[in-house]
């Protein structure tokens, strides 16, 4: 079949269908447009997006200026490699660090190679600046944490799906219940090699979990007073999504190593980063790290003009107020609901739960009709829907959202 062939949605599905690894279950729409806080699939019928490609899009689909930003790069100068410097990088790295307070950044690509960049950055410091014994370090996680797909990540995942039959898995992590400061003093308390706390500041995948206020603070006193690097993974929870530029600035938390990605680039590109300051981002030297495209002009020219949208659109701003807003409808709807029984989360990143089993299709039922009332959004585990569109949304168009959101569940009330 010609690329330039159209599709209707059905012949793109089956193609998926036919030649893709089905590693993923999406609803059933095929989306071939997509401005601002709208998408369109191949037949032309439109939709708010109310999952912003997990967060990745929140300066909106197509932004005018980080796409222009990226054309002219591409038309310049795509890659180098870091064989050798090339003139973009630089200017994004002092940007990036300034933008967000620290000494360094390390560029990768994706949200996972952030992760495990910075696992290795925390071991190495471990070993080379805490005197962890070579291969003792261990890193404390969080229960129904999410950080990606590598095999060193799922290792640590207590999601069975995501981990069985992927073995032999990587040593070296601890597993604690999450929002539980407690549990985390009582590891720092009795085990000697701990190097790091990595931890989801709101956790996204397993349902937008917000902890208890005073949470990222407890933890982050801990860890200082242990000497242990206090690693938060910002890829879903960062750049506005929640309502401040990173959901640690909610409780005024410095991590000793941020993990960014998705919207870091507005989704334009694959573009994640670390960023650490000195004494720890120093232990990594030539060789020791890297990827062919990380660091690339293309990826530092849009990373800049997508965190300047940030900023010149007020998007936390707008998060934040808009998300009292959603919260505040959905609640009003939810109090007199038999299928809705609470809304939850910080910003625009929002979950509302099912009235039903983990295991029902309710959940997905909704997102099915949700789709047909003209919003798309999706399942995260079970009979939770998570909701977060792209920050660049108005009152005007979040309050229409809400009331195909509330007509919606309508139809499945009891
Ligand atoms: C908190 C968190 N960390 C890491 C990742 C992995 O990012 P990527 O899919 O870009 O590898 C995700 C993706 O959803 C995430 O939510």
């Amino acid at each position: 079949m010609s690329v330039l062939e159209k599709l209707s949605s059905a012949d793109a599905i089956a193609l998926e269908d036919k030649y893709g690894a089905h590693n993923y279950h999406p609803l059933p729409v095929v989306l071939s447009k997509g401005e601002g806080v709208y998408v369109w699939d191949v037949e032309g019928k439109k939709y708010y997006d109310f999952l912003s490609a997990y967060s990745a899009v929140n300066q909106g689909h197509c932004h005018p200026k980080i796409v222009g930003a990226m054309m002219q790069q591409a038309q310049t100068l795509t890659l180098t490699s870091r064989a050798f410097y090339n003139d973009q990088l630089g200017k994004y790295e002092e940007f990036v660090t300034n933008y967000f307070g620290f000494d360094k950044v390390l560029p990768m690509n994706t949200g996972a190679e952030a992760v495990e960049t910075a696992i290795k950055i925390c071991r190495k410091w471990a070993y080379e600046k805490k005197g962890i014994h070579e291969k003792a370090a261990k890193i404390v996680v969080c229960e129904n944490n999410f950080h990606g797909r590598t095999t060193t990540i799922i290792s640590f995942s207590n999601d069975e799906n995501a981990r069985k039959n992927f073995g032999p898995y990587t040593e070296g992590f601890i597993m604690i219940p999450y929002d539980d400061v407690e549990a985390l003093e009582e590891v720092l308390k009795n085990e000697k090699d701990i190097a790091g706390f990595l931890v989801e500041p709101i956790q996204g995948e397993a349902g937008v979990y917000v902890p208890s206020e005073g949470y990222l603070t407890k933890t982050k006193a801990l860890c200082e007073k242990h000497n242990v690097l206090f690693i938060a993974d910002e890829v879903q929870t960062g750049i506005a999504r929640t309502g401040q530029l990173l959901a640690v600035n909610h409780e005024n938390v410095q991590p000793d190593i941020l993990i960014l990605g998705k919207a870091i680039s507005g989704g334009a590109y694959p573009v994640s980063a670390v960023l650490a300051n000195d004494h720890i981002m120093n232990v990594i030297q030539p060789g020791q790290h890297g990827s062919t495209f990380g660091g690339n002009p293309v990826a530092a020219v849009v990373a800049i003009a997508a965190l300047e949208v940030v900023t010149d659109e007020k998007l936390a701003e707008n998060a934040e107020t808009l998300g009292q807003l959603f919260r505040s409808k959905l609640s009003e709807y939810i109090a007199g609901s038999t299928i809705a029984t609470l809304v939850r989360g910080k910003g625009l990143l929002n979950a509302v739960l099912i009235n039903d089993t983990e295991d029902s299709s309710t959940a997905w039922d909704i997102c099915m009709k949700l789709k047909e009332n003209g919003l798309l959004a999706k399942p995260t585990h079970g009979n939770i829907i998570r909701f977060a569109p792209p920050l660049v949304m108005n009152e005007e168009q979040l309050l229409d959202c809400v009331s195909i959101i509330t007509k919606t569940l309508q139809e499945f009330e009891k």
